[in-house]
Protein backbone atom coordinates (compact mmCIF):
# COMPACT_ATOMS: atom_id res chain seq x y z
CA UNK A 1 0.00 0.00 0.00
CA UNK A 2 0.95 3.51 -0.32
CA UNK A 3 -0.01 6.94 1.18
CA UNK A 4 -0.94 9.18 -1.80
CA UNK A 5 -0.04 12.81 -1.31
CA UNK A 6 -2.89 15.16 -1.59
CA UNK A 7 -2.87 17.81 -4.05
CA UNK A 8 -5.25 20.45 -5.67
CA UNK A 9 -4.98 19.69 -9.03
CA UNK A 10 -5.28 15.63 -8.30
CA UNK A 11 -8.49 16.64 -6.79
CA UNK A 12 -9.63 19.06 -9.93
CA UNK A 13 -11.68 18.93 -13.04
CA UNK A 14 -9.85 19.97 -16.20
CA UNK A 15 -12.40 21.77 -19.16
CA UNK A 16 -10.34 22.10 -22.20
CA UNK A 17 -11.34 25.25 -24.17
CA UNK A 18 -10.72 25.53 -28.02
CA UNK A 19 -11.42 29.29 -27.87
CA UNK A 20 -11.52 29.33 -31.91
CA UNK A 21 -14.48 27.15 -31.75
CA UNK A 22 -15.98 27.78 -27.73
CA UNK A 23 -18.20 31.15 -28.26
CA UNK A 24 -17.93 34.39 -30.81
CA UNK A 25 -18.57 37.41 -29.27
CA UNK A 26 -18.32 39.67 -31.91
CA UNK A 27 -19.63 37.84 -35.05
CA UNK A 28 -17.19 37.59 -36.93
CA UNK A 29 -17.27 33.93 -36.63
CA UNK A 30 -14.35 33.32 -34.55
CA UNK A 31 -14.82 32.61 -31.14
CA UNK A 32 -12.89 34.89 -28.85
CA UNK A 33 -11.84 35.71 -24.94
CA UNK A 34 -14.71 37.81 -24.42
CA UNK A 35 -17.50 35.02 -25.61
CA UNK A 36 -15.36 32.74 -22.88
CA UNK A 37 -16.12 34.93 -20.33
CA UNK A 38 -19.39 35.19 -21.23
CA UNK A 39 -20.08 31.55 -20.43
CA UNK A 40 -18.11 30.93 -17.00
CA UNK A 41 -21.39 31.02 -15.25
CA UNK A 42 -22.43 27.56 -17.38
CA UNK A 43 -18.63 26.04 -16.44
CA UNK A 44 -18.82 26.73 -12.96
CA UNK A 45 -22.58 25.44 -12.93
CA UNK A 46 -21.23 22.23 -14.28
CA UNK A 47 -18.60 22.49 -11.75
CA UNK A 48 -15.42 22.05 -13.33
CA UNK A 49 -12.34 23.67 -11.54
CA UNK A 50 -9.99 24.64 -13.99
CA UNK A 51 -10.02 25.81 -17.40
CA UNK A 52 -7.39 24.70 -19.97
CA UNK A 53 -7.40 27.38 -22.75
CA UNK A 54 -5.46 26.00 -25.97
CA UNK A 55 -3.19 29.07 -27.18
CA UNK A 56 -4.42 32.36 -27.04
CA UNK A 57 -1.40 33.88 -28.06
CA UNK A 58 -0.09 36.20 -30.90
CA UNK A 59 -0.15 33.42 -34.35
CA UNK A 60 -0.62 33.59 -38.09
CA UNK A 61 -2.60 30.64 -37.57
CA UNK A 62 -1.31 27.71 -39.94
CA UNK A 63 -1.98 25.64 -36.61
CA UNK A 64 -4.53 27.33 -35.01
CA UNK A 65 -2.47 29.05 -32.73
CA UNK A 66 0.04 26.14 -31.99
CA UNK A 67 2.06 28.10 -34.07
CA UNK A 68 3.01 31.55 -31.93
CA UNK A 69 4.47 34.70 -33.14
CA UNK A 70 4.37 36.83 -29.84
CA UNK A 71 4.16 34.84 -26.50
CA UNK A 72 3.44 37.99 -24.92
CA UNK A 73 0.30 39.08 -27.01
CA UNK A 74 -3.00 37.76 -27.33
CA UNK A 75 -3.95 36.70 -31.05
CA UNK A 76 -6.09 39.59 -32.84
CA UNK A 77 -9.28 37.44 -33.24
CA UNK A 78 -9.35 36.52 -29.88
CA UNK A 79 -9.44 40.09 -28.33
CA UNK A 80 -7.04 42.44 -26.44
CA UNK A 81 -4.90 41.74 -23.09
CA UNK A 82 -7.77 43.46 -21.45
CA UNK A 83 -10.13 41.30 -22.47
CA UNK A 84 -7.78 38.43 -21.17
CA UNK A 85 -7.27 39.66 -17.50
CA UNK A 86 -10.84 40.16 -17.55
CA UNK A 87 -11.64 36.77 -18.33
CA UNK A 88 -8.42 35.61 -15.54
CA UNK A 89 -10.45 37.46 -12.84
CA UNK A 90 -13.81 36.61 -13.84
CA UNK A 91 -12.63 32.76 -13.61
CA UNK A 92 -11.09 33.35 -10.34
CA UNK A 93 -13.97 35.61 -9.09
CA UNK A 94 -15.79 32.36 -9.94
CA UNK A 95 -13.42 29.92 -7.48
CA UNK A 96 -12.06 28.06 -10.54
CA UNK A 97 -8.34 28.49 -12.66
CA UNK A 98 -6.80 28.63 -15.85
CA UNK A 99 -4.19 26.94 -17.05
CA UNK A 100 -2.65 28.51 -19.97
CA UNK A 101 -1.37 26.11 -23.49
CA UNK A 102 2.93 26.29 -23.64
CA UNK A 103 3.89 25.81 -27.21
CA UNK A 104 7.49 26.46 -26.69
CA UNK A 105 8.96 23.35 -29.04
CA UNK A 106 8.57 25.26 -31.90
CA UNK A 107 7.50 29.29 -32.52
CA UNK A 108 5.69 30.50 -35.44
CA UNK A 109 7.91 31.49 -38.42
CA UNK A 110 6.61 35.22 -37.81
CA UNK A 111 7.79 35.36 -34.62
CA UNK A 112 10.70 38.31 -34.20
CA UNK A 113 13.37 35.67 -33.23
CA UNK A 114 12.81 33.49 -35.96
CA UNK A 115 12.56 36.53 -38.27
CA UNK A 116 16.13 37.61 -37.49
CA UNK A 117 17.05 34.01 -37.35
CA UNK A 118 16.47 33.55 -41.27
CA UNK A 119 18.52 36.66 -42.25
CA UNK A 120 21.66 34.90 -42.15
CA UNK A 121 24.26 32.50 -40.55
CA UNK A 122 25.95 35.67 -38.75
CA UNK A 123 22.68 37.02 -36.92
CA UNK A 124 23.14 36.65 -33.14
CA UNK A 125 19.56 34.60 -33.34
CA UNK A 126 20.65 32.15 -35.90
CA UNK A 127 21.26 29.74 -32.95
CA UNK A 128 17.86 30.11 -31.54
CA UNK A 129 16.65 27.08 -34.47
CA UNK A 130 17.93 24.35 -35.48
CA UNK A 131 19.95 25.03 -39.26
CA UNK A 132 22.06 22.69 -41.07
CA UNK A 133 23.62 22.05 -44.30
CA UNK A 134 22.03 19.95 -46.63
CA UNK A 135 23.35 16.66 -47.48
CA UNK A 136 23.76 15.85 -51.34
CA UNK A 137 22.15 18.29 -52.59
CA UNK A 138 18.82 17.52 -50.00
CA UNK A 139 18.10 17.76 -46.26
CA UNK A 140 20.18 16.95 -43.96
CA UNK A 141 18.90 13.49 -42.88
CA UNK A 142 15.55 11.63 -43.74
CA UNK A 143 13.53 12.76 -40.77
CA UNK A 144 9.60 13.39 -41.94
CA UNK A 145 7.22 15.83 -40.05
CA UNK A 146 4.50 15.05 -37.92
CA UNK A 147 2.36 16.74 -40.34
CA UNK A 148 3.82 14.72 -43.81
CA UNK A 149 6.79 16.10 -45.94
CA UNK A 150 10.16 16.41 -44.52
CA UNK A 151 10.86 17.35 -41.78
CA UNK A 152 13.68 20.02 -43.26
CA UNK A 153 12.38 23.68 -45.10
CA UNK A 154 15.32 25.25 -47.23
CA UNK A 155 15.89 28.69 -46.78
CA UNK A 156 17.18 30.56 -50.27
CA UNK A 157 18.69 33.10 -48.55
CA UNK A 158 21.77 31.57 -46.31
CA UNK A 159 21.69 27.97 -48.55
CA UNK A 160 20.75 26.04 -44.95
CA UNK A 161 17.74 24.00 -43.80
CA UNK A 162 16.29 24.39 -40.87
CA UNK A 163 14.46 21.80 -38.72
CA UNK A 164 10.55 21.83 -37.90
CA UNK A 165 8.65 19.00 -36.78
CA UNK A 166 5.73 20.34 -37.74
CA UNK A 167 4.53 21.98 -40.53
CA UNK A 168 6.87 24.42 -41.87
CA UNK A 169 5.62 27.81 -40.79
CA UNK A 170 6.59 25.94 -36.93
CA UNK A 171 10.15 25.99 -37.01
CA UNK A 172 11.40 23.86 -34.07
CA UNK A 173 13.58 26.30 -31.76
CA UNK A 174 17.12 25.66 -30.24
CA UNK A 175 16.70 24.31 -26.55
CA UNK A 176 20.53 23.60 -26.31
CA UNK A 177 20.81 27.56 -26.38
CA UNK A 178 20.71 28.74 -23.11
CA UNK A 179 19.03 32.08 -24.33
CA UNK A 180 16.07 30.35 -25.56
CA UNK A 181 15.60 28.72 -22.45
CA UNK A 182 16.19 32.01 -20.53
CA UNK A 183 13.67 33.76 -23.13
CA UNK A 184 10.93 31.15 -22.81
CA UNK A 185 11.32 31.09 -19.11
CA UNK A 186 11.19 34.44 -18.47
CA UNK A 187 8.02 34.50 -20.36
CA UNK A 188 6.57 31.51 -18.44
CA UNK A 189 7.32 33.78 -15.19
CA UNK A 190 5.45 36.82 -16.80
CA UNK A 191 2.73 34.47 -17.20
CA UNK A 192 2.81 33.34 -13.69
CA UNK A 193 3.10 36.56 -12.37
CA UNK A 194 -0.03 37.72 -14.00
CA UNK A 195 -1.53 34.66 -11.92
CA UNK A 196 -2.26 32.69 -14.55
CA UNK A 197 -2.59 28.33 -12.63
CA UNK A 198 -0.41 26.11 -14.74
CA UNK A 199 0.59 25.01 -18.37
CA UNK A 200 -0.42 22.58 -20.40
CA UNK A 201 2.94 21.86 -22.39
CA UNK A 202 2.61 20.81 -26.07
CA UNK A 203 5.07 18.27 -27.85
CA UNK A 204 7.31 19.28 -24.67
CA UNK A 205 8.78 15.26 -24.97
CA UNK A 206 10.28 17.13 -27.94
CA UNK A 207 12.50 19.63 -26.86
CA UNK A 208 15.97 17.75 -26.16
CA UNK A 209 16.78 17.28 -29.69
CA UNK A 210 20.18 15.13 -29.34
CA UNK A 211 21.50 13.87 -32.60
CA UNK A 212 20.85 14.56 -36.42
CA UNK A 213 21.02 11.09 -37.81
CA UNK A 214 18.92 9.06 -40.13
CA UNK A 215 16.14 7.99 -38.54
CA UNK A 216 14.69 4.56 -39.17
CA UNK A 217 11.75 3.67 -41.99
CA UNK A 218 9.64 1.56 -41.51
CA UNK A 219 8.10 -0.34 -44.62
CA UNK A 220 6.51 1.67 -47.17
CA UNK A 221 7.41 4.72 -45.15
CA UNK A 222 8.53 8.38 -46.89
CA UNK A 223 10.44 9.51 -44.74
CA UNK A 224 12.64 8.77 -41.52
CA UNK A 225 11.31 8.78 -37.91
CA UNK A 226 13.07 11.51 -36.20
CA UNK A 227 11.83 10.08 -32.58
CA UNK A 228 14.78 8.44 -31.27
CA UNK A 229 16.96 11.09 -31.07
CA UNK A 230 14.20 13.82 -30.20
CA UNK A 231 11.59 12.36 -28.27
CA UNK A 232 12.54 11.55 -24.39
CA UNK A 233 16.01 12.26 -24.34
CA UNK A 234 18.21 12.34 -21.41
CA UNK A 235 18.10 16.22 -22.42
CA UNK A 236 14.63 16.73 -22.73
CA UNK A 237 14.02 15.58 -19.00
CA UNK A 238 17.45 17.88 -18.17
CA UNK A 239 15.25 20.85 -19.46
CA UNK A 240 12.32 20.22 -17.46
CA UNK A 241 14.43 20.11 -14.33
CA UNK A 242 16.02 23.18 -15.39
CA UNK A 243 12.59 24.20 -16.00
CA UNK A 244 11.05 23.27 -12.47
CA UNK A 245 14.14 25.38 -10.59
CA UNK A 246 13.90 28.38 -12.44
CA UNK A 247 10.19 28.48 -13.13
CA UNK A 248 7.70 26.22 -11.57
CA UNK A 249 8.95 25.81 -8.32
CA UNK A 250 8.36 29.57 -7.68
CA UNK A 251 4.54 28.77 -8.20
CA UNK A 252 1.69 26.51 -6.94
CA UNK A 253 0.51 25.08 -10.71
CA UNK A 254 -0.89 22.50 -12.57
CA UNK A 255 1.80 21.23 -14.76
CA UNK A 256 0.56 18.75 -17.30
CA UNK A 257 2.56 17.66 -20.43
CA UNK A 258 1.84 16.14 -23.50
CA UNK A 259 4.40 14.03 -24.10
CA UNK A 260 3.34 10.70 -25.64
CA UNK A 261 5.45 8.02 -25.02
CA UNK A 262 4.81 4.82 -22.94
CA UNK A 263 4.71 4.21 -19.04
CA UNK A 264 8.08 4.46 -18.38
CA UNK A 265 8.46 7.81 -19.86
CA UNK A 266 5.13 9.29 -17.78
CA UNK A 267 7.44 7.44 -15.02
CA UNK A 268 9.99 9.80 -15.44
CA UNK A 269 8.21 13.24 -15.85
CA UNK A 270 5.60 12.91 -13.61
CA UNK A 271 7.52 11.24 -10.92
CA UNK A 272 6.04 11.91 -7.33
CA UNK A 273 9.26 13.04 -6.38
CA UNK A 274 8.19 16.62 -8.32
CA UNK A 275 11.08 16.82 -10.36
CA UNK A 276 9.67 17.66 -13.65
CA UNK A 277 5.90 18.22 -14.25
CA UNK A 278 2.53 16.42 -11.97
CA UNK A 279 1.24 14.87 -14.90
CA UNK A 280 1.01 13.67 -18.52
CA UNK A 281 -1.29 13.18 -21.42
CA UNK A 282 -0.03 9.13 -22.57
CA UNK A 283 -1.44 8.57 -26.19
CA UNK A 284 -1.43 5.36 -26.54
CA UNK A 285 -5.23 4.61 -26.30
CA UNK A 286 -5.36 7.13 -29.08
CA UNK A 287 -2.91 7.07 -31.14
CA UNK A 288 -2.26 3.25 -30.52
CA UNK A 289 -5.47 2.76 -32.53
CA UNK A 290 -4.32 2.33 -35.62
CA UNK A 291 -3.58 -0.52 -38.48
CA UNK A 292 0.12 0.18 -37.60
CA UNK A 293 0.74 0.97 -41.58
CA UNK A 294 3.37 3.78 -43.13
CA UNK A 295 -0.19 5.66 -43.25
CA UNK A 296 -0.08 6.12 -39.57
CA UNK A 297 -3.14 7.17 -37.92
CA UNK A 298 -5.36 7.33 -41.11
CA UNK A 299 -7.13 3.65 -41.00
CA UNK A 300 -10.33 2.07 -40.49
CA UNK A 301 -9.04 0.89 -37.07
CA UNK A 302 -12.14 0.92 -33.96
CA UNK A 303 -11.56 1.46 -30.32
CA UNK A 304 -12.36 -2.49 -29.44
CA UNK A 305 -12.52 -2.96 -25.45
CA UNK A 306 -9.88 -5.30 -25.39
CA UNK A 307 -7.35 -2.70 -26.43
CA UNK A 308 -8.07 0.42 -24.92
CA UNK A 309 -9.02 -1.56 -21.45
CA UNK A 310 -5.50 -3.05 -22.13
CA UNK A 311 -3.76 -0.31 -22.32
CA UNK A 312 -5.65 2.29 -19.92
CA UNK A 313 -5.55 -0.76 -17.47
CA UNK A 314 -1.61 -0.69 -18.02
CA UNK A 315 -1.62 2.93 -17.50
CA UNK A 316 -3.66 2.40 -14.12
CA UNK A 317 -1.73 -0.29 -12.95
CA UNK A 318 2.39 1.26 -14.00
CA UNK A 319 1.80 5.08 -12.27
CA UNK A 320 0.07 4.47 -9.06
CA UNK A 321 2.27 5.16 -6.46
CA UNK A 322 4.55 6.42 -8.28
CA UNK A 323 3.59 9.27 -10.72
CA UNK A 324 0.40 10.83 -10.90
CA UNK A 325 -2.07 10.41 -14.35
CA UNK A 326 -4.40 12.07 -16.28
CA UNK A 327 -7.68 10.42 -17.77
CA UNK A 328 -8.90 11.38 -21.24
CA UNK A 329 -10.48 10.58 -24.36
CA UNK A 330 -11.23 13.26 -26.47
CA UNK A 331 -9.45 16.93 -27.43
CA UNK A 332 -9.17 19.55 -29.73
CA UNK A 333 -6.22 16.58 -31.81
CA UNK A 334 -8.55 13.87 -31.47
CA UNK A 335 -12.20 12.83 -33.01
CA UNK A 336 -15.38 13.19 -30.90
CA UNK A 337 -15.17 10.66 -27.99
CA UNK A 338 -18.68 9.55 -28.49
CA UNK A 339 -18.18 8.90 -32.19
CA UNK A 340 -15.12 6.79 -31.76
CA UNK A 341 -15.12 5.02 -28.61
CA UNK A 342 -18.82 4.92 -27.85
CA UNK A 343 -22.15 5.07 -30.59
CA UNK A 344 -23.44 8.35 -31.76
CA UNK A 345 -26.35 7.46 -33.02
CA UNK A 346 -29.60 8.59 -32.49
CA UNK A 347 -30.33 5.33 -30.08
CA UNK A 348 -27.34 5.09 -28.22
CA UNK A 349 -25.79 8.55 -28.27
CA UNK A 350 -27.19 9.75 -25.09
CA UNK A 351 -26.26 6.10 -23.28
CA UNK A 352 -22.66 5.61 -24.17
CA UNK A 353 -21.58 9.14 -23.81
CA UNK A 354 -22.87 8.70 -19.98
CA UNK A 355 -20.87 5.25 -19.83
CA UNK A 356 -17.38 7.01 -21.32
CA UNK A 357 -17.76 10.00 -19.06
CA UNK A 358 -18.10 7.44 -16.02
CA UNK A 359 -15.18 5.76 -17.34
CA UNK A 360 -12.83 9.04 -17.51
CA UNK A 361 -14.46 10.33 -13.76
CA UNK A 362 -13.86 7.15 -11.93
CA UNK A 363 -10.62 6.06 -13.20
CA UNK A 364 -7.58 7.15 -11.57
CA UNK A 365 -5.90 10.65 -12.58
CA UNK A 366 -7.25 14.19 -13.43
CA UNK A 367 -10.15 13.94 -15.78
CA UNK A 368 -9.78 15.87 -19.09
CA UNK A 369 -13.06 16.83 -20.40
CA UNK A 370 -13.19 18.81 -24.06
CA UNK A 371 -15.57 21.02 -24.66
CA UNK A 372 -19.02 19.63 -26.19
CA UNK A 373 -17.98 16.36 -24.86
CA UNK A 374 -20.25 17.55 -21.55
CA UNK A 375 -22.96 17.23 -24.47
CA UNK A 376 -22.16 14.34 -26.64
CA UNK A 377 -21.11 16.06 -29.48
CA UNK A 378 -20.50 13.64 -32.41
CA UNK A 379 -18.02 13.97 -35.28
CA UNK A 380 -19.65 16.13 -38.35
CA UNK A 381 -18.25 13.36 -41.02
CA UNK A 382 -17.26 15.89 -43.89
CA UNK A 383 -17.62 14.34 -47.40
CA UNK A 384 -14.96 16.44 -49.41
CA UNK A 385 -11.27 17.21 -48.24
CA UNK A 386 -12.35 20.64 -49.37
CA UNK A 387 -14.97 21.22 -46.11
CA UNK A 388 -11.69 20.44 -43.88
CA UNK A 389 -9.45 23.36 -42.58
CA UNK A 390 -6.84 21.57 -40.65
CA UNK A 391 -3.54 21.30 -41.91
CA UNK A 392 -2.76 17.92 -41.17
CA UNK A 393 -5.57 16.77 -43.66
CA UNK A 394 -4.25 18.68 -46.42
CA UNK A 395 -0.54 18.05 -46.00
CA UNK A 396 -1.39 14.14 -45.77
CA UNK A 397 -3.93 14.46 -48.86
CA UNK A 398 -0.86 16.08 -50.83
CA UNK A 399 1.48 13.12 -49.45
CA UNK A 400 -0.78 10.25 -50.21
CA UNK A 401 -3.80 10.66 -52.29
CA UNK A 402 -2.57 13.24 -54.56
CA UNK A 403 0.37 11.31 -55.45
CA UNK A 404 -1.63 8.25 -56.46
CA UNK A 405 -0.76 6.66 -53.46
CA UNK A 406 -3.97 6.32 -51.56
CA UNK A 407 -7.61 5.74 -53.11
CA UNK A 408 -9.27 9.08 -52.24
CA UNK A 409 -12.74 7.21 -51.36
CA UNK A 410 -10.07 5.72 -48.19
CA UNK A 411 -8.67 8.69 -47.50
CA UNK A 412 -11.79 10.75 -46.74
CA UNK A 413 -13.14 7.82 -44.66
CA UNK A 414 -10.14 7.65 -42.78
CA UNK A 415 -10.54 11.78 -42.45
CA UNK A 416 -14.22 11.35 -41.16
CA UNK A 417 -13.24 8.91 -38.54
CA UNK A 418 -10.58 10.49 -37.38
CA UNK A 419 -9.46 14.17 -38.52
CA UNK A 420 -8.91 17.07 -35.62
CA UNK A 421 -11.82 19.02 -37.61
CA UNK A 422 -14.27 16.73 -36.07
CA UNK A 423 -13.71 17.83 -32.65
CA UNK A 424 -12.99 21.57 -33.72
CA UNK A 425 -16.94 22.43 -34.98
CA UNK A 426 -18.49 24.89 -32.80
CA UNK A 427 -19.70 24.37 -30.02
CA UNK A 428 -23.66 23.89 -29.62
CA UNK A 429 -24.99 26.47 -27.39
CA UNK A 430 -28.70 26.44 -28.30
CA UNK A 431 -31.19 26.28 -31.41
CA UNK A 432 -30.76 29.49 -32.75
CA UNK A 433 -29.21 29.72 -35.92
CA UNK A 434 -25.45 28.55 -35.78
CA UNK A 435 -25.83 26.54 -32.89
CA UNK A 436 -25.61 30.41 -30.64
CA UNK A 437 -22.26 29.80 -31.67
CA UNK A 438 -22.01 33.55 -33.89
CA UNK A 439 -24.43 35.47 -35.65
CA UNK A 440 -21.87 35.91 -38.53
CA UNK A 441 -20.45 32.73 -40.31
CA UNK A 442 -18.63 30.51 -38.14
CA UNK A 443 -14.75 29.95 -39.34
CA UNK A 444 -15.82 26.21 -39.54
CA UNK A 445 -19.63 24.93 -40.14
CA UNK A 446 -21.39 24.27 -36.85
CA UNK A 447 -22.52 20.21 -36.79
CA UNK A 448 -26.18 20.29 -38.11
CA UNK A 449 -27.14 18.05 -35.12
CA UNK A 450 -26.96 21.28 -32.99
CA UNK A 451 -30.97 21.33 -33.00
CA UNK A 452 -31.47 17.97 -30.52
CA UNK A 453 -27.43 17.84 -28.90
CA UNK A 454 -27.36 21.53 -27.85
CA UNK A 455 -26.28 23.10 -24.19
CA UNK A 456 -29.62 24.97 -23.50
CA UNK A 457 -31.94 21.93 -23.80
CA UNK A 458 -29.03 19.87 -21.43
CA UNK A 459 -29.05 22.16 -19.05
CA UNK A 460 -32.44 22.00 -18.86
CA UNK A 461 -33.57 18.24 -19.40
CA UNK A 462 -32.15 16.37 -15.78
CA UNK A 463 -31.45 13.29 -17.77
CA UNK A 464 -28.94 14.55 -20.19
CA UNK A 465 -25.33 13.78 -20.74
CA UNK A 466 -24.53 17.37 -19.48
CA UNK A 467 -26.28 16.96 -15.97
CA UNK A 468 -24.50 13.46 -15.85
CA UNK A 469 -21.12 14.89 -16.19
CA UNK A 470 -22.18 17.55 -13.31
CA UNK A 471 -22.78 14.51 -11.16
CA UNK A 472 -19.85 13.01 -11.77
CA UNK A 473 -17.90 15.99 -11.20
CA UNK A 474 -19.79 16.44 -7.95
CA UNK A 475 -18.97 12.67 -6.50
CA UNK A 476 -15.39 13.35 -7.30
CA UNK A 477 -15.39 16.56 -5.34
CA UNK A 478 -17.55 14.57 -2.18
CA UNK A 479 -15.68 11.19 -2.31
CA UNK A 480 -11.80 11.23 -2.04
CA UNK A 481 -12.00 7.53 -3.04
CA UNK A 482 -12.67 8.56 -6.41
CA UNK A 483 -9.53 10.69 -6.03
CA UNK A 484 -7.15 8.63 -4.18
CA UNK A 485 -8.55 5.05 -4.29
CA UNK A 486 -6.22 2.72 -5.41
CA UNK A 487 -7.20 1.03 -8.69
CA UNK A 488 -7.63 -2.59 -9.29
CA UNK A 489 -8.76 -4.43 -12.41
CA UNK A 490 -11.59 -6.83 -12.35
CA UNK A 491 -13.00 -9.47 -15.30
CA UNK A 492 -10.01 -8.53 -17.34
CA UNK A 493 -10.81 -11.07 -20.00
CA UNK A 494 -14.34 -10.16 -19.99
CA UNK A 495 -15.28 -9.71 -24.06
CA UNK A 496 -17.63 -6.93 -23.11
CA UNK A 497 -17.33 -5.31 -19.94
CA UNK A 498 -14.91 -2.78 -18.53
CA UNK A 499 -14.75 -3.10 -14.79
CA UNK A 500 -12.39 -2.66 -11.75
CA UNK A 501 -12.67 -1.57 -7.98
CA UNK A 502 -11.48 1.85 -6.35
CA UNK A 503 -10.48 1.96 -2.27
CA UNK A 504 -8.74 4.42 -0.14
CA UNK A 505 -9.37 4.70 3.53
CA UNK A 506 -12.12 1.65 4.01
CA UNK A 507 -14.38 2.52 0.81
CA UNK A 508 -14.82 0.41 -2.32
CA UNK A 509 -15.88 1.59 -4.98
CA UNK A 510 -16.55 -0.85 -7.56
CA UNK A 511 -17.62 0.38 -11.50
CA UNK A 512 -18.50 -1.71 -14.00
CA UNK A 513 -19.27 -1.05 -17.82
CA UNK A 514 -20.76 -2.16 -20.55
CA UNK A 515 -18.46 -1.64 -23.49
CA UNK A 516 -20.86 -2.69 -26.47
CA UNK A 517 -24.59 -1.86 -28.06
CA UNK A 518 -25.78 -5.08 -26.63
CA UNK A 519 -27.50 -6.70 -23.65
CA UNK A 520 -24.43 -8.92 -21.90
CA UNK A 521 -24.42 -11.05 -19.29
CA UNK A 522 -22.42 -10.03 -15.76
CA UNK A 523 -23.30 -10.70 -12.23
CA UNK A 524 -20.95 -8.17 -11.14
CA UNK A 525 -23.05 -5.66 -9.71
CA UNK A 526 -25.93 -8.02 -8.40
CA UNK A 527 -23.06 -9.42 -5.64
CA UNK A 528 -21.43 -6.32 -4.91
CA UNK A 529 -22.69 -4.33 -2.43
CA UNK A 530 -23.26 -0.52 -1.36
CA UNK A 531 -25.74 1.88 -2.98
CA UNK A 532 -25.59 3.34 -5.95
CA UNK A 533 -23.55 6.27 -6.83
CA UNK A 534 -24.56 6.67 -10.44
CA UNK A 535 -25.66 4.95 -12.96
CA UNK A 536 -26.82 5.80 -17.11
CA UNK A 537 -29.89 3.65 -16.42
CA UNK A 538 -32.90 4.29 -14.10
CA UNK A 539 -32.95 0.40 -13.18
CA UNK A 540 -31.13 -2.62 -13.62
CA UNK A 541 -32.00 -6.65 -14.99
CA UNK A 542 -30.55 -9.26 -13.25
CA UNK A 543 -26.94 -11.00 -14.33
CA UNK A 544 -26.86 -8.63 -17.64
CA UNK A 545 -25.83 -5.72 -18.42
CA UNK A 546 -27.79 -3.39 -21.05
CA UNK A 547 -26.06 -1.67 -23.86
CA UNK A 548 -23.62 0.63 -22.52
CA UNK A 549 -24.80 0.26 -18.66
CA UNK A 550 -22.80 2.08 -16.55
CA UNK A 551 -22.96 1.57 -13.11
CA UNK A 552 -20.75 2.68 -9.98
CA UNK A 553 -21.59 1.43 -6.45
CA UNK A 554 -19.46 2.87 -3.45
CA UNK A 555 -19.58 0.69 -0.29
C1 LIG B 1 0.19 19.37 -30.29
C2 LIG B 1 -1.11 20.11 -30.36
C3 LIG B 1 -1.57 20.12 -31.78
C4 LIG B 1 -0.55 20.84 -32.61
C5 LIG B 1 0.84 20.25 -32.42
C6 LIG B 1 1.90 21.18 -32.91
O1 LIG B 1 0.07 18.05 -30.63
O2 LIG B 1 -2.02 19.56 -29.48
O3 LIG B 1 -2.83 20.70 -31.93
O4 LIG B 1 -0.89 20.77 -33.95
O5 LIG B 1 1.14 20.01 -31.08
O6 LIG B 1 1.99 22.29 -32.07
CA1 LIG C 1 -15.06 36.74 -32.54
Amino acid sequence: MFTEKKAWWKEAVVYQIYPRSFADSNGDGIGDLNGITEHLDYLKNLGVDVIWCSPVYASPNHDNGYDISDYRAIMKEFGTMEDFDHMLSEIHARGMKLVMDLVANHSSDEHAWFVESRKGRDNPYRDYYIWRDGVNGGPPNNWGSCFSGSAWEYDEVSGQYYLHLFTKEQPDLNWANPKVRDGIFDMMCWWCDKGIDGFRMDVIGMIGKESFEDGPVSPGALYGDFSPFCMHTHTTHAYLQEMRRRVLDKYDLLTVGETSGNTDNALQYANNEGTELNMVFGFEHNDGLNDGTELGKWSDHGAPLAEVRKTLNRWQMSLQGKAWNTVYLGNHDQPRQVSRYGNDSELFRTVSAKMLATLIHTLRGTPYVYQGEELGMTNIYFSSVDEYQDVENHNAWHQWVESGRVDAQDMLRYFARISRDNARTPMQWNTQQNAGFTTGTPWLPVNRNYLFINAEDQVKDPNSVYHYYRRLIELRHNNPVIVYGLFTPLLEDDPNVWAYKREYEGKTLTVALNWTDHKVPCTLMDETEGVELISNYPSHQKGILQPYEAIVKLL
